[in-house]
């Protein structure tokens, strides 16, 4: 029988009688990204304009033991799987602290980063030295130029040589995101295929998502055109043979779906949220850095609970905040007939 004891939490990954996050289509929440600032060190074409956006003062954001707070809360109801996000999660002065806290809170079981990679170099061994198990890095061109044009700040070998570093303190898979910018860097789809033949990285392919912070550079205004992820299969099906697809295993599943090159150390993912949404699978909930629960990155609206936190943090009143936000959770997002007004750098997409 189940007792509620520590052991008891670490068997069952969530607490007895503290039933697990669900919304109204079915859908249960184990998975809770964790936004940690909105500043970054990059200006990538497709997340912000060039000048960026109005950083938030520091009181705004959540302190890392409020932080703590929610994913305790979260984890007692069933959430086992945090990922740690931005704006860029490394630019958060001290974040391998946070990482370890992170890392100690029962029942989570698997703890990662989306990072841009930049001060990677520098950061890798401590994250893994703290808990942090896995990482995904944003990588959107291989040219040095391009880079520049892409990203607007920062330089391609630093970012290479986070992902050397990421491999060599075992933070693996390593993941790359390469978000496919028609007339940028959809040409270049092979030659980050290429780049499983030999490695056992999972390549990932994104097709752009319209939100708001990135519109006046994105598509439609002569920034770069929307390349569903059919073409880009197609062109790298078209260089290297017939892909195989993958079955993805539990604690392994995600937006992506994952196909091999035939005899590739390395996997290809392909995250089409735009062409084919996956929202029915979707186990996602959010916390974005100023303190709101969000249950979808497009839609739907977040639920506030900074307050919660800031006047006791009452973990009930916690749990009552992700229930509440997952039942803003849309069946199926509607990015394509608005645009949503998310802004991805407090959200961490
Ligand atoms: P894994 O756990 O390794 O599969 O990570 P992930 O793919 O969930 O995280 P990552 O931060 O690497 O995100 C990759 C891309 O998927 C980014 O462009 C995200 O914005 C996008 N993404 C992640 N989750 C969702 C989601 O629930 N909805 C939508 N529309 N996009 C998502
Ligand atoms: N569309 C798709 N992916 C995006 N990312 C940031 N903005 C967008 C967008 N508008 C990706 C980044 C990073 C991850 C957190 O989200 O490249 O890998
Ligand atoms: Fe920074 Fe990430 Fe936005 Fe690029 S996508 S500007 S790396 S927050």
């Amino acid at each position: 029988m189940p007792d509620g004891s520590l052991t008891d939490l670490l068997r069952h990954g969530y607490l007895p009688g503290q039933e697990r996050i669900a919304d109204a289509y079915g859908r249960t929440f184990t998975y809770l990204r964790v936004s940690v600032t909105d500043h970054c060190n990059l200006r990538c074409v497709y997340c912000m304009p060039e000048e960026g956006v109005p950083w938030l003062p520091r009181e705004e954001l959540l302190s890392f033991e409020e932080i703590v707070t929610v994913v305790q809360a979260a984890a007692a109801c069933g959430v086992y799987k945090i990922r740690i996000t931005g704006g860029e999660p490394l630019v958060r002065k001290g974040i391998e602290t946070l990482t370890g806290m992170l890392a100690r809170v029962p029942g989570i079981t698997d703890l990662a980063m989306t990072t841009n990679g930049v001060m990677l170099g520098e950061y890798a061994p401590k994250l893994a030295a703290a808990g942090l198990k896995r990482i995904n890095v944003s990588l959107d061109t291989l040219d040095p130029e391009k880079f520049r044009a892409i990203a607007r700040r920062g330089n391609l070998g630093d970012v290479l040589a986070g992902l050397r570093a990421a491999e060599a303190a075992g933070l693996a898979p390593v993941k790359v995101n390469m978000v496919v910018l028609g007339g940028l860097n959809d040409a270049e789809a092979e030659a980050f295929a290429a780049l499983t033949l030999e490695q056992p990285v999972e390549m990932r392919f994104i097709e752009y998502m319209p939100l708001e912070e990135a519109k006046g550079c994105a598509m439609g205004s002569g920034g770069f055109g929307f390349v569903p992820n059919e073409t880009t299969k197609a062109r790298i099906a078209a260089r290297f043979g017939a892909l195989e697809p993958l079955e993805v295993g539990d604690g392994m599943k995600g937006p992506a779906e994952v196909w091999k090159i035939r005899g590739a150390a390395g996997r290809l993912g392909f995250i089409s949220a735009m062409s084919a949404p996956f929202c029915k699978l979707c186990d996602r909930l959010r916390l974005t850095c100023t303190g709101e629960v969000r249950s979808c990155l497009l839609d739907g609206g977040g639920v506030e609970i900074k307050s919660i936190l800031r006047g006791g943090g009452r973990r009930d009143d916690l749990i009552a905040a992700f229930r509440r936000a997952a039942h803003l959770k849309p069946e199926v997002h509607k990015a394509w007939d608005e645009i949503p007004a998310a802004n991805m750098s407090r959200i961490g997409g």
